[in-house]
């Protein structure tokens, strides 16, 4: 067996389901030994870690809100007291609020903002006080940070667009240390967050994807495997789609 990610050390935010679970469980059919945040859902968590324990990995479920920092902040010191240190941060754990521009609540515009852009930010900053060379950060924005073809979408694009800025900008920091720092961008992918069955995702297929199918998560988790790899040095302050041609 292939084990490019053999004595690696990786934190997978919002890891219990969906694309998070499907990441940490091919992190560690890679040979790094994970760490993973949930929020709600213990149960879920801790069939993610016996999967990914069945690699013959260290994996341990942390519960962490990302919309509270000091648990952001916790989490990564807890991964690095855990399994030695950390080579490898997945900002993965994000929420997804639809709603016209009339009715939009500020504290659904305050809670998106606090999962999806501010704990990145707080989780990255904190790695990165033990990241050595070689470090790998890669957060999972959408391809709605470079189109949202349909109503409703706007502060969820606006979070996600936010990660674009946040890498290219955090590239120039940290390139000169070894460490990458990118965005995988998935098109609808077939998770509890969007269900590949019913109307809405019938409307994506027919009207905007190139593939007129939803992705898979093994499909993102494959992409993140690349970045987190050895052959991705080269590759840092980039915004990766992978969206069936969503965006063609
Ligand atoms: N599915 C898609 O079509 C799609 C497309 C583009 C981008 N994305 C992005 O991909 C990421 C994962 O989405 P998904 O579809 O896998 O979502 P999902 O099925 O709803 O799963 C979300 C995961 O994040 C965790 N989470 C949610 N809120 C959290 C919080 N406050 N603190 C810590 N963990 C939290 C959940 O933990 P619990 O189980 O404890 O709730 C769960 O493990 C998100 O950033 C999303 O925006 C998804």
């Amino acid at each position: 067996m292939n084990h490019p990610l053999k004595n690696k050390r990786a934190l997978v935010t919002g890891g219990s389901r969906g694309i998070g679970a499907a990441i940490v469980k091919r992190l560690a059919a890679d040979g790094a030994d994970v760490a993973f945040t949930y929020a709600s859902s213990p149960g879920r968590a801790s069939e993610t870690a016996q999967a990914a324990q069945a690699f013959g990995v260290k994996a341990i479920a942390i519960q962490s809100d990302s919309a509270d920092a000091n648990a952001v902040v916790a989490a990564v010191e807890r991964t690095v007291s855990e399994l030695g240190g950390i080579d490898i941060l997945i900002n993965n754990a994000g929420v997804l609020a639809l709603g016209p521009i009339d009715d939009f609540k500020l504290e659904d515009f305050d809670r998106t903002i606090a999962i999806n852009v501010r704990a990145v930010f707080v989780a990255t900053q904190a790695a990165v006080r033990h990241m050595k060379e070689g470090g790998r950060i890669i957060n999972i924005g959408s391809c709605n940070a470079e189109r949202m073809p349909f109503q409703g979408g706007g502060v969820y694009a606006m979070s996600k667009s936010a990660l674009q800025g946040l890498v290219q900008g955090f590239a120039r920091d940290l390139g000169a240390r070894g460490i990458t720092i990118n965005n995988v961008q998935p098109g609808p992918i077939n998770t509890e967050m969007n269900p590949e069955q019913g109307e809405f995702a019938e409307m994506l297929k027919k009207q905007f994807m190139a593939v007129p199918r939803y992705g898979t998560v093994e499909e993102v988790a494959a992409m993140v495997a690349y970045l987190a790899g050895p052959d991705a040095g080269y590759v840092t302050g980039a915004s990766l789609t992978i969206d069936g041609g969503f965006n063609a």
